[in-house]
């Protein structure tokens, strides 16, 4: 039985997330989907990908960015950030595909919300990747522009988020390319200079550690 919002904050992992959110039925988009897109990658990763919404080859595959776009993203990913798919999350804004790929609309955004929500919990990254603005609009809770947001990181709920564009707007223009590669570069220089905090320990876990340095 698909998953109600309210019921979000009881699922604990992020595969028992992808099965209630399965069968989703919020908005209108279930009745066009072949497969519902929920993410794919390593849930223990620092960076999370967020795109636009499934395409033509996601909805066939079930799977985010197995397209065209996604192409350019794993180029991207292993020539500039020296990473493969398989280490780092990715997942979109929608997780099914609007019809003839055209823009997701208000109400879809809001419907689809909270699972995207409970996935970065879940996955509790230090990065989040925007990719475009649908992306970035609803991360940074705002309605800026690409143009004048991208390559910049704002931290948002104590975590980092790094816009930038589509990679789909870059396959047909040379200087999107640039831009996005430069702000590839970028994205790696953050993630070359961050660390997880430390957890904070309780007073009881600091009196235990230092009873057993006295043996
Ligand atoms: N574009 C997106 O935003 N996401 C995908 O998964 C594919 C293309």
């Amino acid at each position: 039985m698909a998953i109600e919002p309210n019921e979000l904050p009881q699922v604990k992992n992020l595969s028992e997330l992808a099965q209630r959110v399965a069968g989703c039925q919020r908005c209108v988009l279930a009745e066009t989907r072949t497969n519902l897109v929920f993410g794919v990658g390593n849930p223990e990763s620092d960076i999370f990908f967020v795109g636009e919404a499934p395409g033509y080859h996601e909805d066939k595959q079930g799977e985010p960015f197995v397209g065209a776009a996604g192409k350019l993203l794993d180029e991207l990913l292993l020539t500039i950030l020296g990473i493969n798919r398989k280490d780092i999350y990715i997942g979109n804004v929608l997780k099914c595909r609007p019809p003839n790929n055209r823009d997701p609309l208000p109400d879809e955004i809001i419907k689809c919300r909270p699972y995207i929500e409970r996935q970065i919990e879940l996955i509790n990254p230090l990065v989040i990747c925007a990719l475009g603005s649908f992306s970035t609009r609803l991360l940074l809770k705002s309605n800026v522009y690409i143009s004048k947001v991208h390559g910049a990181p704002i931290t948002i709920d104590n975590r980092l988020i790094f816009p930038t564009y589509h990679p789909a707007a870059a396959l047909y223009a040379g200087t999107t390319k640039k831009i996005l590669a430069d702000d590839f570069k970028k994205l790696g220089d953050i993630l070359m200079n961050i660390t997880r905090p430390e957890k904070p320990t309780s007073a009881k876990e600091d009196e235990d550690r230092e009873q057993m340095e006295l043996f």
